[in-house]
């Protein structure tokens, strides 16, 4: 919050010069009045206790400005301050002026309200984060132990034995993705991955990454439809393969029949990547939340993943500085639209 500047140095200056000032005054108004009619000695014990009686005053003056203006804002302050480094973020202050007479100490409560609104965010957001984890971590692990403890049976026939070895192997390697993508994610919120600009040619990266689904399309019945232009951007090659890489994954994992097309274009001086499917679609509904954490259009986790794709994307979108849209019709088809400079 931007702070008014405080003209209570300038007065404070002034009320203090001001009560020299009348005390030497009325010092000197007592010592020319008396002058001609009492003793040195008693002109001198005059002024002494003219001069103890005004600093009683003064420094009593102050003691209870002190009180009220000062002391009792900063007891607020230390006992708010004290009660969140015990990790209580419920605390809130209340500021007395209005935000046109605000003073130092309102501007400073005000800041630690919003401090404190952030911190109880950031937990709310944490706890939020490490169930919705756990809950992830749980359905695998219990499928690994479910069919590890079939396996060790003695009397299985090879085909079952077989069977079971391979969703072993397939929940295993899904699980590795997921914590994969969470350390990912964790490593771009804290901005420790290392973002090295290059020249990258987006055909060429399109390409690489449309190969990775090849079989995936393959198996599905999947038409796969290309159309690059030459265009060159410069980031991230590793950040924008995250991006390209969920939105081509995505598309193959939610279209049964039809389509996946892959599009690079420059438009209006920036380079425009769409991928576009013949999928399920997104109802508006689902819409609004893709791109958040862990969540997913059908929670029955019906299909593979855990949510955390888009999450990903849009992290890295906002890193490189570009745009991502979606358009959707259910049951007919989605389409990404990435904006890069
Ligand atoms: N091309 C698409 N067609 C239909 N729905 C989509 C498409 N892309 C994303 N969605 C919806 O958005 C949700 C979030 O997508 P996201 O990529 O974050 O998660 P996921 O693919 O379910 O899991 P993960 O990416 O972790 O494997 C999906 O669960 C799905 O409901
Ligand atoms: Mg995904």
């Amino acid at each position: 919050m931007k702070r008014k500047k405080s003209l209570s140095t300038f007065w404070g200056v002034l009320i203090f010069f001001a009560d020299i000032a009348l005390v030497t005054t009325i010092v000197l108004l007592t010592y020319s009045y008396a002058v001609n009619k009492v003793t040195k000695t008693e002109i001198a014990v005059i002024m002494l206790c003219e001069i103890l009686g005004l600093t009683i005053v003064a420094a009593f003056g102050d003691w209870v400005r002190r009180n009220v203006l000062v002391n009792k804002p900063v007891d607020k302050i230390l006992n708010v301050t004290d009660s969140i480094a015990r990790g209580d973020f419920s605390v809130q202050l209340t500021v007395e002026h209005s935000p046109r007479h605000y003073n130092e100490f309102d501007y400073i409560m005000e800041n630690i309200n919003r401090m404190t609104e952030e911190l109880r965010h950031t937990e709310l957001l944490h706890n939020d984060f490490v169930s919705n984890v756990s809950h992830e971590i749980k359905t695998p692990l219990a499928i690994i132990q479910n069919y590890a403890v079939c396996l060790s049976d003695d009397n299985l026939d090879e085909a079952k034995r077989k069977e079971y070895a391979d969703t072993l192997v397939k929940t295993a390697k899904r699980l590795g993705e997921l914590v994969t993508n969470i350390l990912q994610l964790n490593k771009l919120e804290n901005q420790r991955l290392k973002l090295t600009a290059e020249q990258v040619n987006l055909a060429d990266l399109l390409d690489e990454c449309a190969l990775d689904y090849v079989d995936a399309i393959d198996g599905k019945g999947l038409d796969l439809f290309t159309d690059f232009d030459d265009v060159t951007v410069t980031s991230s090659r590793a950040y924008l393969k995250i991006i390209f890489n969920n939105l081509i994954g995505n598309a193959v994992k939610f279209t049964d029949k039809g389509s996946v097309s892959i599009s690079c274009k420059s438009e209006n001086g920036k380079a425009v990547v769409r991928v576009s499917d013949t999928g399920c679609g997104i109802s508006p509904e689902v819409g609004a939340h893709i791109f958040e954490k862990f969540y997913q259009g059908d929670s029955s986790h019906a299909t593979e993943g855990n949510g955390l794709g888009l999450a990903l994307v849009k992290k890295v979108i906002d890193l490189i500085g570009g745009e991502i849209g979606v358009s959707s019709v259910p049951s007919q088809g989605t389409t990404f639209t990435v904006r890069l400079s």
